[in-house]
């Protein structure tokens, strides 16, 4: 296979339905359809009089509208409804990027942001976050990065797995470099709801002309089993990709539309409930590692519902994230698979029920305990 492994994505395979307490993704608590019913407020009933016919290429047009009111002023030709923004992340390298082109990519990253252009024989150029400055961007450094003319930047703010996010004005200097380069701007927007103590940064489409935006329902809706997600685009590129579709999935259900729908009709109040949620939890997530100074060392994110926590001097992450799930049923995220620079962190996502984290926090303090020597493991 000319593709990379999926680091992350095969450790959810190992571990991720093997588990009580969930301290590793990167959703927000996912909903029941009773939640969801309550939220929006329809009937099952209303399935009734659906007819089970194909829907379109770009999405239907009840949902591709619902997409356009909230995120493009209402126009919906550059809307793409996608399974989940992990199609759309497929479909955009494939119709983009040719051997040899040159992507920028932050670093560390969600894999498919980079490994798909890699299979497709691009240079990968990384622009690595600083993680002894509270992972913040250098600029500067991007500006340098950028000047040899790359075919794509690619960023995610907020950021998985750190949760760390850039200010608005940094976002004004990344579209201008971006547009300086000629490169197309991928704006994986898949945490852009979710953030705390400063408003949501807007979409840089009505900055610049060459930017991709992905959209899901996967991480600040709690609905990630709904593999519902969208691609906003220049339409002319849209067409492109609906060829490379067309081998693919064609298009997504209508059933699962009919619910996509709603919960985009309905999303203020959704990401209400669970920022609500999040924030919580957060706060859990800090007093917690604020007892433990010695153990983990965490940089508050400013979004998205994952931390990236380093364990200072921990021998052997992968080993003790291995032990949680298989002893303690406990699911974390080694560092490890955000790259090997990471092998003293591990991802830490508090977005699952209050009562899971707080048992998934104890297992883990009693594990880096046993592993940093300061408690004998029977
Ligand atoms: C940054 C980022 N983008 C995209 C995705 C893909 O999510 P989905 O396909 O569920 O929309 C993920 C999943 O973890 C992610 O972390």
């Amino acid at each position: 296979m000319g593709i990379a492994i999926a680091k992350l994505e095969a450790w959810m395979r190992d571990y991720y339905h093997k588990v009580d307490h969930d301290i590793g993704s990167s959703g927000v608590r996912d909903l029941s359809m009773a939640e969801l019913r309550g939220v929006c407020g329809f009937e099952m009933s209303e399935l009734d009089s659906m007819v089970l016919h194909d829907s379109e290429a770009f999405g239907g047009p009840g949902l591709r509208a619902a997409l356009a009111d909230r995120w493009t002023g209402g126009d919906v030709d550059p809307v793409m409804v996608t399974h989940g923004s992990s199609e759309a992340i497929y479909i955009v390298m494939h119709t983009l990027l040719e051997p040899g082109d040159e992507v920028i990519v932050v670093d560390p990253a969600y894999q498919q942001l980079y490994d798909i252009a890699g299979s497709r024989g691009c240079r990968i150029t990384r622009w690595p976050l600083r993680a002894d400055q509270g992972f913040s961007v250098d600029m500067d450094a991007l500006r340098k990065l950028a000047a040899n003319g790359p075919r794509m930047i690619v960023v995610n703010f907020p950021h998985n797995p750190t949760g760390a996010s850039i200010t608005r004005a940094e976002q004004d200097e990344l579209i201008a470099i971006a547009a300086e380069s000629g490169a197309w701007l991928v704006w994986d927007n898949a945490f852009g709801e979710m953030t705390y103590g400063t408003d949501p940064l807007p979409l840089p489409h009505d900055r610049y002309d060459k930017v991709i935006s992905f959209g899901t329902l996967s991480k600040s809706y709690g609905l990630a089993g709904m593999r519902v997600g969208w691609c906003l685009a220049p339409p002319e590129l849209l067409d492109e990709m609906a060829v490379l579709r067309d081998y693919i999935a064609l298009y997504v259900s209508p059933v699962l539309e009919f619910f996509a729908e709603k919960a985009v009709r309905n999303a203020d109040r959704i990401v209400a409930l669970q920022h609500r949620h999040a924030s919580g939890n957060l706060q859990l997530v800090r007093d917690w590692a604020a007892r433990l100074p010695d153990l983990v060392r965490l940089t508050p994110p400013a979004g998205g519902v994952t931390t990236f926590v380093e364990f200072p001097g921990h021998p052997d992450v992968v080993r003790s994230c291995r032990r949680l799930a298989e002893r303690h049923r406990v699911l974390l995220v080694p560092g490890e698979c955000f790259g090997d620079d990471y092998r003293s962190y591990a991802r830490l996502g508090f977005g699952g029920t209050t009562a899971e984290l707080t048992a998934g926090l104890s297992y883990l303090e009693q594990v880096l305990r046993e592993d940093s020597g300061t408690v004998t493991v029977r």
